[in-house]
């Protein structure tokens, strides 16, 4: 049938096993939002619009996702619709919530908050089984059913309804077939079962899971598929559910990366908290943690406990252990670490050198240049082929306002050199260790700051 799709998401549910100040779907799996995952998923299958249902905790879902809530009053934005629910009388209750934003046009699919790793294969599956006289729903086997609806079938193997765990006879407890609750229905046909709900079952709820036996009294056969694997439709409802689901996520996302090419020294210490794009034979020590975007050249190594926040690594470049790399560009042939920090707008061109216990922020380290030790590098331009020795920091900061540093090319910096920014230091120039440079330098020539060596003659050490 092709109806436009439409996704409700269910997510009023308080979770109260996260024993969290937080509604569950603002629980982060692989550094994003449970919520997140669910709306992406729909977003990626074209849903026309997506509503979704939400209770607990709505002011702070709202400014989890401000771009995607922009009217406060309407609760409307060009895709997602947010719904509240005040009172939580169960998933039929929360799906009709939506059902008054719906028009009857629309085919319904039907996803829950707390279910992050749902994948596209799999829903468009289910929402191909929607027919004229027929409804799609996601179903799974599970070894241990326990608290699950269960999918009851007749002789024929053809689904007859859901009984919920707790409405279960014994014999239907021993069904290991579940209800993953992600279903694809017609709006029409959705809204007349829906207005059939009554709360008289064990838990005295509207149960969304009636609708199933509407269906098949009225001809309607139920249509089931599988995930290929049961982490897709497994939910969150405690911490130790989410680190589970955690740890399936990071080993789909390493075994992906090393698909492409990567090799990974131990899948199981690296996690990535982001989009990670690599080009061939790049080498990833243990435990590293690579978030947000980044893009990492060919020939890269990356060393041992390193992190590595939205960044950019150009080919050949070498990480050594123990780097904190965040925001930063890095140019082709550059060599960092180990112990090394970049921070915000640190720009590296080529084979620049990096070394330990350095920090670069909000700089740029031109061509073939050497910072090699225990230095402080802050809101500073350096030229190429520059060297700056060990000690050295950009005094950068008054108090009150950032000043800039501007090494030129081919500059030499002594050791424990303190330039006092805003300063110039001149191409070509070398400045004596121990200097404290407060006025722009020459080119080309050597300045030196520094009070003279003075020893003093008949002098002795006071004794006891
Ligand atoms: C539900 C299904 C069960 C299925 C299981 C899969 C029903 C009656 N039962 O059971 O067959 O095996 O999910 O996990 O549907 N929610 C709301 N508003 C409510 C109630 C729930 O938005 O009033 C949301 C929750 O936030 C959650 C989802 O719906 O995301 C499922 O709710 P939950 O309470 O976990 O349902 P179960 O009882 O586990
Ligand atoms: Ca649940």
């Amino acid at each position: 049938m092709s109806l436009s799709l439409t996704a409700v998401i269910l997510a009023a549910g308080q979770g109260k096993r996260m024993k969290s100040a937080y509604p569950k779907i603002l629980h982060r799996l692989g550094g994003r939002m449970l919520l997140e995952f669910v709306i992406d998923a729909a977003l990626m299958l074209d849903s026309q619009k997506i509503h979704v249902v939400y209770g607990h905790g709505g002011e702070q879902i709202m400014a989890a996702f401000p771009d995607r809530a922009q009217d406060s009053v309407s609760h409307t934005t060009s895709h997602i619709n947010w719904v509240p629910q005040t009172l939580q009388l169960g998933t039929g209750h929360a799906v009709e919530q939506a059902m008054a934003h719906i028009p009857d046009d629309v085919l319904v699919l039907v996803l829950y908050g707390d279910v992050p790793l749902i994948k596209p294969v799999m829903l468009t599956e289910v929402v191909s089984k929607v027919g004229e006289h027929s409804i799609g729903l996601v179903t799974v086997r599970l070894p241990d059913p326990s608290g699950y609806g269960r999918i009851v079938r007749d002789d024929q193997g053809c689904v007859f309804g859901i009984v919920e765990e707790k409405d279960a006879s014994d014999a239907e407890r021993g069904i290991t077939e579940v209800n993953t609750g992600i279903m694809a229905v017609p709006a029409s046909r959705l809204r007349g079962w829906l207005s059939l709900l009554t709360q008289d079952n064990a838990q005295g709820e509207f149960y969304l899971t009636d609708i199933i036996g509407f269906a098949v009294r009225e001809g309607i056969a139920v249509e089931t598929v599988m995930p290929e694997s049961i982490e897709e439709v497994l939910g969150v409802n405690d911490r130790i559910q989410l680190a589970e689901l955690e740890r399936y996520h990071q080993r789909e996302q390493v075994r992906a990366l090393m698909a492409t090419g990567v090799t990974v020294r131990d899948p199981a210490r690296l996690d990535i908290r982001g989009d990670v794009t690599a080009g061939q034979d790049v080498t990833i020590d243990v435990n590293v943690i690579l978030e947000g975007k980044v893009v990492i050249g060919d020939g890269v190594t990356i060393g041992p406990n390193t992190i590595i926040r939205d960044t950019e690594i150009g080919d050949g470049t070498q990480i050594q252990a123990n780097c904190v790399l965040e925001e930063a560009v890095v140019g082709k042939d550059c060599r960092i670490g180990p112990f090394a920090r970049l921070r915000p707008q640190a720009r590296l061109a080529d084979r620049a050198h990096i070394g330990n216990f350095v920090e670069i922020k909000k700089s740029h380290v031109g061509e073939g240049s050497k910072v090699n030790h225990l230095t402080y590098i802050g809101d500073a331009e350096i030229g190429r082929d520059v060297n700056v020795g060990a000690g050295t920091v950009t005094c950068n900061y008054d108090g009150v306002n950032k000043h800039r540093t501007e090494i030129r090319d081919a500059v030499f910096i002594g050791s424990g050199t303190m330039l006092v920014a805003p300063v110039t230091i001149g191409a070509g120039g070398t400045i004596g260790a121990g200097s404290t440079i407060t006025k722009d330098t020459p080119p080309d020539k050597l300045t030196v700051e520094r009070s003279r060596q003075v020893t003093m003659r008949g002098w002795r050490r006071s004794t006891r």
